[in-house]
């Protein structure tokens, strides 16, 4: 075929309007919100791209699947169609569903790690992070030299460094290392993709020292698709196929089907180990739900088994992928820096490039979302020193596009705006912090312009 445009694979069945509000009611909004975008009212905002968990649109084959849920408590026709469903792509023999990623977290951290242990991960997100250091253990970044490097545009920057790696277990034992985890695909690196190479080169390290090896598998996807497109010999695979190659090589994993579950909420804890789904199974009870359901209603798993189907459709993941490389590709061409290449289900503006002026002590990405709202109703994410303090080797904004919600004039839109705050981003200033939670910070801080 010669027609080289990519169009959204889907048309509209249902919209929700979205609303204009003038620069001063935006003004009045981000003083109320103290320059915290989490504050401000979704109502108030006209593009929200603060993330892409829960966020996107179902398909009609998803309502009508919920309408077959099973709200059985015990045993559930529903929960036999998840497991069905995921044991097909991700291979493990427990799947334990939950409300939500973190909750997977949660647990298969409670269990797994104990206070002076390390685990080690590309990049750990940062509720991994905070659910590893709340069980007392450490929770190590291990991402490749490249993964740092915004404007470096290497195929796979979320790999892991695996000579950090076995640098690491080596220095603090293997005793001490209970699993260790690859997020795929890299979200605090930039939604950048990790290899199947290098899935491999950790599964190496992690089989000599016997220490099991789990994904973050929220993006699996959009990973997927990138092995195809850019690693050597996956060209003519299925994503499909792409993906059971790399779960075989781990022992479990935590998915949010939030993400790459095309489901507004849930996930699930996956496992090979007998003795240790028990004690996730127990765990589980006392706070999620009996196994059957997690947490979540009949009509919820039936979403997701559907939605975990759909994601893998050649044609969604290619215009996904597509769409979001646009918005990359047109903002670098205006000079906005970006990480490079464009992530799979985010664009990341390197907030210590756009804004030089601003040391990472100021927050560069806050007072940066704080700018795109202000200018065009546009909500971001600031990943940096805000949300990791000490840890941030970077401050990014993060424009997460949920899925199968906007449209290319939409992403016009972004563009626009942006392109406008890009012309005088000699003006914007920094920000001090007036209050922070002991934990996960950046949900509820507040700040103010220096
Ligand atoms: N792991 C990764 C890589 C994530 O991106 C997220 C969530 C989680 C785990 C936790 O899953 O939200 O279902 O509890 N990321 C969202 C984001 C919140 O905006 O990137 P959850």
């Amino acid at each position: 075929m010669s027609i080289k445009t990519i169009i959204e694979p889907f048309k509209i069945k249902s919209v929700e309007p979205i609303r204009w509000t003038t620069r001063e009611e935006r003004q009045q909004q981000l003083s109320a919100a103290h320059h915290n975008l989490f504050l401000v009212p979704a109502d108030e905002v006209l593009i929200d791209l603060l993330t892409d968990s829960g966020t996107g649109a179902m398909s009609s084959w998803q309502w009508g699947a919920m309408m077959e849920g099973d709200e059985s408590y015990a045993g559930s026709r529903s929960f036999e169609q998840l497991r069905r469903v995921v044991q097909d792509i991700f291979g493990y023999k427990h799947v334990i569903p939950t409300h939500q990623g973190r909750a997977a977290e949660r647990i298969l951290f409670s269990v797994m790690c104990k206070k002076d242990d390390v685990v080690p991960n590309n990049t750990h997100f940062d509720t991994t992070r905070a659910n590893i250091e709340f069980t007392g253990a450490e929770a190590v970044d291990l991402p490749i030299p490249e993964g740092l490097q915004p404007a470096n545009p290497y195929p796979f920057k979320g790999n892991m460094d695996v000579t950090a790696l076995e640098q690491l277990i080596e220095r603090v034992g293997r005793h001490r290392v209970p699993l260790v985890m690859l997020t795929v695909t890299n979200n605090s690196g930039g939604g950048q993709p990790v290899s199947m190479e290098n899935v491999r080169a950790v599964r190496a390290v992690c089989q000599r020292h016997k220490i099991p090896l789990y994904f973050d598998a929220c993006r699996f996807a959009e990973n997927s698709y990138f092995i195809k497109q850019r690693e050597e010999g996956y060209a003519t695979r299925t994503p499909k196929s792409v993906a059971q190659e790399m779960f075989a090589l781990g022992e479990g994993c935590t998915m949010s089907a939030k993400k790459d579950g095309l489901a507004n909420i849930g996930g699930f804890l996956c496992t090979n180990d007998d003795a240790l789904a028990q004690q996730e199974k127990n765990l589980l009870i006392l706070t999620e739900g009996y196994p059957t359901y997690g947490g979540l209603a009949g009509r919820d798993l039936e979403a997701i088994a559907v939605g975990l189907e759909e994601v893998l459709h050649e044609d969604y993941l290619s215009y996904r992928i597509a769409s979001t490389g646009y918005l990359g590709k047109h903002l670098s061409q205006g000079g906005v820096p970006i990480v490079q290449p464009p992530g799979g289900h985010a664009i990341y503006i390197d907030a210590r490039a756009f804004l030089p002026h601003i040391p990472p002590c100021q927050f560069p990405g806050v007072a940066l979302t704080g700018e795109l709202y202000l200018e065009g109703g546009i909500r971001s994410v600031e990943i940096g020193t805000l949300m990791f303090a000490d840890a941030a080797k970077m401050d990014l904004v993060r424009l997460a596009i949920p899925r199968r919600v906007y449209t290319q004039s939409h992403i016009d839109y972004v563009i626009e705006v942006i392109l406008e705050v890009w012309k005088r981003r000699d003006q914007i200033r920094g920000l001090r912090l007036t209050y922070q939670a002991p934990f996960l910070r950046h949900f509820t801080a507040r700040l103010q312009p220096l």
